[in-house]
């Protein structure tokens, strides 16, 4: 496969998915499917164990890459949405109160919604800076007795800001209220280090910056976390106790994994690792987020949000263009200039309210691991031109 044109698109949505995705990182998957793919742990014949030693494997890769200290609290499931309920539902089942902030996707802010709606939870949003950061302060203040959690997104993926888990953890540690942090956007771009950071849960997705397939994703659940069950099902072991096992992976981990989705982000990781590690990998694209930066920046219809710097972020720029609804702009985009971005609200419709960007939303450019210098140049071109057009007719 060609990873340098994919079939002559300038693949700018990489905060939606990572494409393309290494080529090693499919292969590993299918070989994986067509030798060992059985279900683990269950059976003790030599291809179960096969399977239960790479599932293994991928546990004590993921929980290493996020600072995890057990490798079986490294858990499995389809994505960070899935794995984001896991953690909200559990916590507010019964009730009680959540901080998060406005600058969460929906996975994040949905249940949230149903549990205050269904189970009397309560919640405070917090609000960002004009920089499009949370202010750790904010989250202190909002604090009450009955918090059971707090739930940050660590990057936003309609501004690329990355927000200061760091401090919002160490304050959430001394008031004992557990921290989850959302690394959708930041898993793979960013160092995570959940004890140094005081994080007590991460939910990731596979398929974004960790490069692995579609349909893979997880918890790497702390020492001390509590997430009691919002579900409950087969585990392959212990099959007689009547209620869902306590004991960690099973404890959650509901039915066949996605053995093919693991064994791809396993190798998803690794060649990350490969590439010399996240910061290399970050770097990387920070160059090539500089370029888009710079020449988005010199156009004067053209209006970037909360991007007066490129530092901490992620490579993801929203901006609209004078003249032009970002769904127009999209489809200009794409059809006459080959380049994907991704328009409209971004599942993030509390960014756009504050921002004022609310109902259209922005268009919005997002670099991945297997950008190429060609590719941003292309978008900055196709956005130069679609600027000059109208210019034209005006
Ligand atoms: C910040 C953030 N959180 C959560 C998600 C949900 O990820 P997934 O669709 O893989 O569940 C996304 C996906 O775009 C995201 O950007």
């Amino acid at each position: 496969m060609d990873i340098d044109a994919a079939q002559g698109l300038h693949y700018l949505d990489n905060a939606a998915t990572t494409y393309p995705k290494p080529p090693s990182v499919m292969q590993i998957a299918m070989k994986f499917c067509a030798t060992a793919c059985v279900n683990p742990g269950r059976s003790t014949y030599d291809l179960a164990l096969e399977a239960e030693s790479m599932l293994l494997g991928a546990r004590r890769k993921l929980s290493r890459f996020f600072g995890g200290d057990d490798p079986k609290r490294l858990v499995f499931g389809y994505n960070a949405t899935d794995a984001l309920n896991l953690v909200i539902f559990g916590v507010l089942r019964k009730g009680g109160h959540v901080i998060s902030s406005k600058l969460e996707h929906n996975s994040v802010l949905r249940p949230i919604a149903h549990c205050c709606d269904e189970y009397g939870a309560s919640s405070t949003l917090v609000d960002f800076d004009r920089n499009g950061y949370v202010d750790p302060d904010d989250i202190r203040r909002a604090l009450r007795p009955e918090t059971r959690l707090v739930v940050i997104t660590h990057g936003s993926n309609v501004l690329g800001t990355v927000q200061p888990v760091a401090e919002i953890g160490a304050i959430c540690r001394e008031a004992g209220v557990l921290f989850c942090i959302d690394a959708a956007q930041t898993a793979g771009v960013i160092p995570i280090d959940m004890a140094a950071m005081k994080i007590d849960v991460v939910a990731f997705t596979g398929h974004k910056s960790l490069l692995g397939p579609m349909g893979i994703g997880g918890l790497c659940v702390g020492p001390n976390a509590v997430i009691p069950h919002s579900r409950a099902g087969g585990t392959g072991v212990d099959s007689a106790r009547r209620l869902h096992l306590e004991e960690f992976p099973y404890r959650l981990e509901y039915g066949t994994p996605n053995m093919m989705g693991i064994a791809g982000l396993a190798n998803g990781v690794a060649f990350i690792e490969e590439q010399g590690g996240v910061e290399r990998v970050h770097a990387r694209e920070m160059a090539l987020a500089r370029i888009l930066w710079e020449g988005l920046r010199e156009l004067d219809a053209v209006k970037l949000y909360c991007a007066e710097s490129l530092e901490r972020r992620t490579p993801v720029l929203s901006f609209t263009i004078a003249g032009y609804d970002p769904g127009e702009a999209g489809t200009r985009l794409d059809v006459d200039f080959q380049v994907a971005s991704r328009v409209g609200l971004h599942c993030a419709p509390l960014v756009h309210e504050t921002l004022g960007t609310a109902p259209k939303g922005t268009i919005r450019f997002s670099i991945g691991p297997l950008t190429q210098e060609a590719d941003v140049r292309a978008g900055v071109a196709a956005v130069r031109a679609l600027v000059e057009e109208k210019r034209a007719r005006a």
